[in-house]
């Protein structure tokens, strides 16, 4: 029994490090094998109020401190008011959300959309400890295991997207706006990230990489105010010239070759 209601799907997502991207991947392969036709869209490259409100549209993001980023926030708040399109999320996170799923189902049904799944996925996490490969790599092939369940549910109508009737009010207020991420911001003021002029090769990857282009060439790079801190700069540079101060030892985490995340699909 096939029950999403569109044969398309557009699937929206924002990766920092890769494993949002796994994810989504994971999925379109499930539904293209089941016939349905599935575009993988970056945020960041996609303008939510142009989105085709006839397909199925999907959103896949990773959690951030208890929220999400910004420039998620955004696209789910600039998303078109539509009459039932259906509507699914996924989120990757490395242990606990907050409660991301209540109120994004509060937003999207208000905008009338039909929730039809939402799922959190446990993958690496990408700051702060980094884990060891081989444990990375046994998070990432359980993680995609779940993607690939959550499809074939989403697929047979039977994903769900709970309430989350619990969620403390506080958490919810985070989980809106973002308490440290999106509201105060300290991080863009106090924690910004400085690229080390004598590692920096001036390869240009962290520019292009940027989601919000808050990387700027001058003499040696340069960051602005908008970091998202989503950790794609810090992670992908190839001479580790972008250090976070979170990031014990140093370590960094990717789960994807950088030009995975260049590329528009
Ligand atoms: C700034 C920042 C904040 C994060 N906050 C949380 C969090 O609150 N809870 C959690 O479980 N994981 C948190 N994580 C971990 C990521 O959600 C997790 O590693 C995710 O799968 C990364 O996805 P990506 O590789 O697609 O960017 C955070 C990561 C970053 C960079």
């Amino acid at each position: 029994m096939i029950t999403i209601k569109s044969k398309n799907i557009d699937f929206y997502y924002f990766s920092g490090t890769g494993n949002t991207f796994l994810v989504v991947n994971k999925m379109k392969e499930v539904f293209q094998g089941k016939g349905y036709s599935v575009e993988l869209k970056p945020i960041e490259k996609h303008d939510a109020s142009a989105v085709n409100t006839k397909n199925t549209i999907g959103l896949a993001f990773p959690v951030a401190v208890f929220s999400t980023y910004n420039l998620v926030w955004d696209f789910i708040r600039n998303l078109p008011e539509v009459n039932g399109t259906e509507i699914f999320m996924v989120d990757t996170l490395a242990g606990y959300s907050g409660g991301i799923v209540g109120p994004l189902r509060t937003i999207v049904e208000k905008k009338g959309y039909t929730p039809i799944g939402a799922r959190e996925i446990i993958m690496p996490g990408n700051i702060f400890f980094i884990a060891k490969d081989k444990e990375n790599d046994k998070k990432v092939r359980k993680g995609l295991k779940h993607a690939k369940k959550y499809a074939k549910a989403l697929i047979k109508g039977k994903a769900k997207w709970g309430k989350v009737a619990i969620l403390p009010d506080i958490m919810n207020v985070v989980s809106r706006g973002g308490l440290w991420l999106t509201g105060v911001n300290l991080h863009q003021k106090y924690l910004k990230f400085k690229v080390k002029e004598s590692k920096c090769s001036k390869c240009g990857l962290c520019v292009d990489l940027c989601p919000v282009s808050n990387i700027k060439m001058e003499e040696y790079l340069v960051t602005g105010n908008e970091c998202e801190y989503c950790m794609r700069c810090v992670s992908f540079c190839p001479k580790k010239a972008i250090p976070c101060v979170f990031n014990y030892k140093g370590k960094t985490y990717s789960a994807v070759k950088a030009r995975k995340l260049l590329k528009d699909d």
